[in-house]
């Protein structure tokens, strides 16, 4: 992979990469990865004066740009010179579609940060004929949960043939959620999930008892949730030939204490969180896995969204359409420029045992 595609919507200039719910936390952590690497950047978003307030902020100039998800026109503007647009306006079910469909009209990649399986699936379905007519890449999910599990995923099944189980299981410690993280949360609380079992996705409440699996040391054996409402349960399967997908997430993350009082929180405060992610892989011939651990997830989801963003504005995505992150990347690549970055560490185990 990381072979060179041309896209047909712009030619050899660069344009700016775009930020679209650049004020929020997650786009303020982007627009500063944007200015640490030197990228021309418009900020976009609903609001002029917190847009400007932001541009103030940064040790880079960027322009400000107003542009609301009813108005497709506005958006346009926003990405019709871009390269890159990355959606940082949650939930994504309201923004989504409306970014990513103005950003294909105007030959723009698109990114997001969505953690919405119903919403991840939907994009891949409708957008995928416009977004290889337009010559565009579109991402759903290139950010902590979506794409770092979606890559594991693809580097642990390399070479492994008959892969009947993938599981993914996170054990997250110290997330303070921000409105957007609470009010996409509280909307998928008793939405359908998707899953992926036997060979199809179905829709369905999902969900049971929680089970208990063992993460590596210091972590341990723990209970997690099961169905966790993740979008790699739509993603792996488009590139790993798994019967079955399960996503599992340890139960202790949503009883801690803040979790879901902490909009307010400032941004060090929120900075503190801590996440072991396990990707474990089983085939008639045996089990593989893997592991990345790391801390703050909203700083990890930020530069893993500006790492893609960066590799799509240089044409370095291995196809055209609507991808999952190792779709359009090297897994191994992608995951050791964010270990060499000091995202996380990554630990691969042959035999299956984390
Ligand atoms: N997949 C992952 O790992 C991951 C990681 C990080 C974040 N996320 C998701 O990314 C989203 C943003 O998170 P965050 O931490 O940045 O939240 P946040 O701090 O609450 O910021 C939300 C941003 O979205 C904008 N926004 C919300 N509704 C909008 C609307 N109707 N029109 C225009 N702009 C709108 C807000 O604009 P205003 O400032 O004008 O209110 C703000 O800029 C959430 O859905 C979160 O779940 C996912």
């Amino acid at each position: 992979m990381d072979s060179i595609v041309q896209r047909s919507g712009r030619g050899q200039a660069a344009g700016p990469i775009a930020v679209y719910g650049a004020t929020g936390h997650t786009g303020r952590l982007v627009a500063a990865e944007l200015a640490a690497r030197g990228k021309d950047m418009v900020l976009a978003g609903r609001s002029i004066e917190a847009l400007r307030a932001l541009a103030g902020e940064l040790d880079a100039p960027a322009r400000v740009q107003v542009a609301d998800l009813d108005d497709s026109e506005s958006l346009r503007a926003v990405t019709e010179n871009a390269d890159v647009v990355i959606n940082c306006a949650g939930p994504f079910s309201r923004s989504g579609e409306a970014v990513a469909s103005a950003a294909l009209s105007t030959g723009c990649h698109y990114l997001d940060h969505a953690a919405e399986p119903l919403y991840v699936k939907h994009l891949f379905d409708a957008l995928q004929g416009k977004a290889r007519e337009n010559g565009a890449v579109v991402i759903p999910g290139m950010s902590f949960y979506g794409a770092l599990a979606d890559l594991l995923a693809d580097l642990v099944t390399a070479g492994m043939s008959q892969v009947d189980t993938v599981t993914v299981a996170y054990a997250v410690s110290g997330w303070r959620m921000t409105a957007a993280s609470k009010k996409t949360a509280l909307q998928l609380n008793g939405t359908d999930r998707v899953l992926y079992t036997d060979g199809v996705y179905k829709t369905g409440p999902g969900g049971g008892a929680p089970e208990s699996f063992t993460f590596p040391p210091p972590v341990g054996t723990r209970s997690v949730l099961v169905d966790y409402p993740a979008g790699e349960i739509v993603t792996i399967p488009r590139h790993v030939g798994a019967r079955s997908v399960r996503a599992l997430m340890t139960t202790d993350t949503f009883t801690e204490d803040g979790v879901f009082s902490s909009e307010n929180l400032d941004a060090a405060a929120r900075a503190q969180s801590a996440f072991t992610i396990v990707v474990q892989a089983t085939s008639t011939t045996g089990t593989r896995a893997a592991f990345l651990r790391g801390e703050d997830i909203y700083h990890a989801g930020a530069i893993t969204s500006v790492e893609a963003a960066a590799r799509l504005a240089g044409n370095q995505s291995a196809s055209l359409g609507v991808l999952s992150a190792a779709e359009a990347f090297s897994a191994d690549r992608f995951l050791h420029a964010l270990q060499q970055r000091g995202l996380f560490t990554i630990s691969l185990s042959n035999n299956g045992s984390v």
